[in-house]
């Protein structure tokens, strides 16, 4: 009997090689070890950890999640235990899950988003970094990835500090999205990461006040999946650089839908939340589609939509 060709799942990010496509989303997986017995990493092709700043952040006010129909408002405001504590304390537990780390890094000016990315490039079990220069929930400071000016600035002086995978995840709040991500890729990006969660509020009309803590928040979930769609493939058909797409998949064939618009990889961010476990459903369901479609390896279906 003859053997069946086995389905290449595997996908190339800057220096860092995936045993699949599926990365879970920073923000909405910890930084994996909490996750030890719930999630089957065998189907998980990277973390993207919680984004780390220089300094321990104690995050925004409270209340910070609110469901609405179709999705959540989040204004978490990057709490974290800072990069000193998360090497010392995190990295180690990390490493003995059998995945690939995507460190999230943020900070508040080019200095301190240098002294980080610097910090990790210096510790070998990194695998690579990803700048958030989109984060819509830190006061007083504008997004990076609204401006294509600053986005290079930025991703320039980090290119300088590090020979790691640098990934620039940015906003979709923006009028023209391709231009800041051929920015980013121009300052020396490996990749980029879209999209981030839009601006969103809700209020409670009984009390008068809104929901979230901070007033307003980032919007994600099933809601955003045809906005998040059309802003990578806009993107991915420009850049030469791999693009991990995501904002709103819940399940394979969304998955199946960014990579058909030309992401590399995709991200699951919300829907960890719910099932932690998803990553497994959707990697199975992305080999079906392959099988059905006799599609033998996951780079042939890279852009592939029909048009
Ligand atoms: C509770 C929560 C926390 C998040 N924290 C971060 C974060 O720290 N850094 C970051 O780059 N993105 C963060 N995100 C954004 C997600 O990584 C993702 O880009 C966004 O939610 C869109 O994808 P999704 O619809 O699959 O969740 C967060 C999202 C949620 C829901």
């Amino acid at each position: 009997m003859m053997n069946r060709p086995k389905t290449n799942l595997g996908v190339t990010i800057g220096k860092l090689r995936l045993a699949n496509p599926i990365i879970c989303a920073s923000g909405t997986f910890g930084f994996g070890e909490e996750l030890r017995g719930f999630v089957d990493f065998g189907s998980v092709g990277a973390i993207a950890t919680k984004t780390i700043t220089l300094e321990p952040r104690a995050g925004n006010p409270p209340p910070r999640i609110f469901e609405t129909e179709c999705g959540v408002i989040n204004s978490v405001g990057l709490e974290n235990p800072g990069v000193d504590k998360f090497i010392s304390e995190k990295l180690k537990a990390m490493r003995e899950i059998d995945t690939k780390f995507i460190i999230s890094v943020g900070g508040g000016s080019i200095f301190e988003y240098s002294k980080i990315v610097q910090r990790l490039d210096e510790t070998k079990d990194v695998d690579a970094i990803e700048v958030n220069l989109s984060c819509p929930n830190i006061k007083n400071k504008k997004i990076v990835s609204q401006d294509k000016k600053e986005t290079y600035k930025v991703v320039k002086a980090l290119r300088k500090v590090t020979s790691k995978t640098l990934i620039a995840k940015i906003t979709p709040e923006v009028s023209d999205i391709v231009s800041v991500a051929v920015a980013a890729q121009d300052a020396g990006a490996d990749a980029l990461a879209l999209v981030n969660t839009f601006f969103a509020m809700a209020i409670n009309i009984e009390t008068a006040k809104p929901y979230i803590g901070n007033i307003y928040g980032g919007y994600s979930g099933p809601a955003i999946k045809p906005m998040s769609l059309y802003r990578v493939w806009r993107v991915a058909s420009v850049v030469k650089i791999p693009v991990i797409g995501g904002g709103g998949i819940t399940d394979a064939d969304a998955a199946i839908e960014f990579l058909l618009a030309g992401a590399t990889a995709v991200s699951l961010g919300t829907v960890n939340l719910v099932y932690p476990n998803k990553a497994k459903e959707v990697l199975a369901g992305i080999i079906e589609y392959m099988r059905r479609k006799n599609i033998k390896d996951i780079n042939k279906l890279r852009g592939s939509m029909n048009v």
